[in-house]
């Protein structure tokens, strides 16, 4: 059980007057004295600066957690280990996978960076952990690994494939989360949610007990969820009865405006700069 949680977002689709702003995602979180970096950005330069007016010192840092291997969330790891070149790097060993999203025919690259997949390689033996099973990053701090696929309305939420051509789904098995043990509930923070949220949050609910769900964090990536999947993401939110969501990243315009709806002001949509104690 932590005592303490801090969850400041340094990255993300929106960003707080005077702070830098791209696509991506990445948070600082400190629990018991101990500095967990979930996610990098898209790129250094946005992390770094963010950090910097924020006051966030990223030397302590002593694990850094990957989400999944999307470019957006992976891209500033360089300028993450320079800032904190003790961390151990935790993710699944899908993340090097390369994979690209295909609209209309068009292929876009949006694996990880070259430059991130170069500090990554370049890590000594040890320092890069792989994460294929639920393992705390530091004590309190856990990572849920894969998540089970059981919903049978969540998908990736995107044309995402492992080849230019379109023709290998990628169904991100590198998709985690984290949740946290405070002593008013669990709080769970996602990267993209690749996995699902109802998938994610079943996940977290089985290996915590069932204890209360305090707080929910991060990108839900519902921006093409269907009226169904939608439906049932409120209904499970409701059963969970969360004090505090706080969408971010890639959920999107219109499912924020339905969580509002459906939660009124428990619902704080994220940005850089935002910070929550618990
Ligand atoms: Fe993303
Ligand atoms: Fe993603």
């Amino acid at each position: 059980m932590l005592k303490e949680v801090t969850i400041t977002i340094l990255v993300d689709n929106l960003a707080r007057e005077g702070l830098a702003v791209e696509h991506g995602f990445a948070v600082l979180v400190e629990a018991g004295g101990r500095k967990i970096l979930f996610d990098t950005g898209q790129t250094g330069a946005v992390l770094g600066a963010n950090a910097d007016a924020l006051g966030a010192d990223l030397s302590g840092v002593e694990a850094m957690v990957l989400s999944h291997g999307h470019y957006d969330h992976t891209g500033g790891m360089p300028l993450a280990l320079a800032r904190a070149p003790g961390a151990a790097v935790w993710c699944h060993p899908g993340v090097f996978a390369p994979r690209w999203s295909v609209r209309d025919g068009q292929p876009r690259e949006i694996g990880m960076p070259p430059a991130a997949r170069e500090a990554l390689t370049a890590l000594p033996d040890g320092r890069l952990r792989r994460v294929t099973a639920p393992v705390p990053a530091v004590p309190g701090v856990w990572i849920t690994g894969p998540v089970p696929r059981l919903d049978p309305f969540e998908d990736t939420g995107g044309p995402f494939f492992l080849d230019p051509g379109g023709t290998k789904p990628d169904l991100l098995p590198d998709d985690l989360s984290l949740w946290m043990e405070t002593p008013e509930g669990t709080v769970v923070l996602t990267g993209c949610c690749h996995a699902g949220l109802m998938n994610t949050l079943m996940l977290v609910r089985n290996r915590t007990g069932g204890r209360p769900l305090r707080a929910l964090f991060g990108g839900f990536h519902l921006v093409n969820a269907g009226d169904r999947r939608m439906a049932r993401t409120l209904e499970t939110l409701r059963t969970l009865n969360p004090a505090l969501i706080v969408p971010c990243h890639c959920t999107g315009e219109a499912a924020v405006g339905v969580l509002q709806g459906a939660f009124g002001e428990k619902v704080t949509p994220g940005a850089a700069g935002g910070m929550m104690r618990f």
